[in-house]
């Protein structure tokens, strides 16, 4: 299993850096991610999509703009990149691998159905143009690059709004058919819908969206926040006369932020015929008083791109000590191979004669105990430090058989029971253990 129930949550979330955030990506999306990412036994992972950003945006300078823009955003918003997992997923070299191993799991008539392929499609059809008219690859693959980002980091949850669902359980899918095919390598992710978290209407009423052109900014300036306001559409009604809240926009924005009294208040000053101007008025102050200081670190931050470079490049360490080993094991698992190591099934035999293995010992000068592991040929591949009694040394041994690459990093950096090893070696270590547990599981079997 990928998992066992004492592992923490695993929340993944990710934004395509296609634009400037808004306030709906605000409210229904980054305040409550960041909210979440703090709550104890979750492990969060947040990420820029910006290989995603490439489907829509050809324009190269509004891609690195907007990847700033959303790393400074939900930096000012409160995420702590020493807590989460904070990283931009073309830093990530196992993801472009991954979507190509998944591509190959994924059949063509499941993303025929992909809402965002089928709506471009629906639209050419209804002009009367050719059916794929500026449908490029990208579109149609979108869907598995984002099964890739999610099994990446085998995530339980994925808080998404409605329109990505379908994304979800497409990669659910994949995992399974991938598990199916080569064993159980994948955690099935769900999605999570937070129905609490609002979706805002933008300024003519619909859903805040870009392709509406509707949204409010979340960090323009103070000025600019007001004049937007002032802007959003209300009926013709004087001062005076009671208002409906039914169906304001301007009401459910002020909802997403004030508490129920706020709220039970603006209630009460619609039926009592509040004017337009004041009520735009309290909810331009109610904004204010939630994203003015957020505005201020974010101004800060975007004044200094290399802090936040910087910040990206070692989460991308954080994320590629668990992606890279765990890369090493699917290209095992799927076949691609170092030729010298020990056979697959039906070869029992020889994996018995050739296979990695754990030897330990206790040496005499420090009476500490010690292991090794070995490689087919009898070659040292890792060493362990001393432990105080053999059986610390064989629970290290079995979380090694257990969690094969991924517990490399943490036992060799963090628990120092593991003498340092480089990058080729973990591939190495990685794959003898894969290879051993293939020929345990093989030789039980038989
Ligand atoms: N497609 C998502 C969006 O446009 C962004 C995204 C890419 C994503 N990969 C993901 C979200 C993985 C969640 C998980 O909003």
């Amino acid at each position: 299993m990928a998992s066992s129930s004492s592992a923490p949550l695993r929340v993944l979330t990710g934004i395509t850096p296609s634009g400037t955030p808004h306030l709906g990506n605000y409210v229904g999306s980054i305040r409550h991610s960041v909210r979440q990412s703090v709550a104890p036994g979750v492990e969060s992972f947040f990420f820029l999509a910006d290989y995603h950003a490439l489907i829509k945006v050809q324009d190269p300078a509004l891609i690195q703009r907007s990847t700033l823009e959303i790393a400074a955003s939900w930096l000012a918003c409160g995420l702590d990149p020493e807590r989460v997992t904070f990283y931009r997923q073309s830093d990530i070299a196992a993801i472009p691998e991954l979507t190509w191993f998944l591509t190959c799991v994924t059949g063509k008539g499941v993303l025929n159905r992909a809402h965002a392929y089928k709506a471009q499609l629906d639209k050419n059809i209804a002009k009367g143009e050719d059916p794929d008219a500026d449908v490029t690859a990208g579109l149609f693959m979108y869907p598995v690059l984002m099964g890739a980002d999610i099994l990446m980091f085998n995530a339980h949850k994925v808080p998404v709004g409605r329109d990505q669902v379908q994304h979800i359980e497409m990669a659910r899918d994949m995992a399974q058919r991938f598990n199916h095919q080569y064993g159980e390598h994948f955690t099935l992710p769900e999605a999570e819908i937070d129905d609490a978290v609002a979706t805002l209407p933008g300024l003519d009423g619909r859903k805040m969206s870009k392709s509406y052109g509707n949204t409010i900014p979340l960090f323009a300036s103070r000025a600019y926040l007001q004049k937007q306001i002032a802007s959003i559409v209300t009926d013709s009604r004087a001062p005076g006369e009671p208002k409906e809240t039914e169906g304001s926009a301007l009401f459910q924005i002020y909802q997403a932020f004030a508490d129920a009294d706020e709220t039970q208040m603006l209630r009460k000053a619609y039926a009592d015929g509040i004017g337009w101007g004041d009520a735009k008025q309290l909810l331009f102050e109610r904004i204010e008083v939630e994203v003015a200081p957020l505005r201020k670190r974010y101004e800060a931050l975007m004044s200094e791109p290399a802090e936040i470079e910087r910040i990206l490049l070692i989460g991308a360490e954080k994320a590629s000590a668990l992606s890279q080993p765990f890369m090493t094991r699917l290209r095992h698992a799927v076949g691609l191979r170092n030729l010298a190591a020990g056979r697959d099934k039906g070869s029992a035999k020889a994996a018995k004669v050739a296979k990695p293995s754990f030897k330990q010992y206790r040496e005499r000068g420090d009476g500490l105990f010690y292991f090794k592991l070995l490689d087919a040929r009898g070659e040292t591949l890792l060493q362990s430090r001393g432990f105080a009694s053999p059986q610390e040394a064989g629970r290290t041994i079995a979380v090694l058989q257990a969690e094969r690459g991924a517990a490399l990093a943490a036992l060799a950096a963090l628990a120092e029971q593991l003498e340092p090893i480089d990058t080729e070696q973990t591939r190495a270590v990685t794959e003898a253990l894969e290879a051993l547990a293939e020929a345990t599981t093989t030789t039980d079997g038989s």
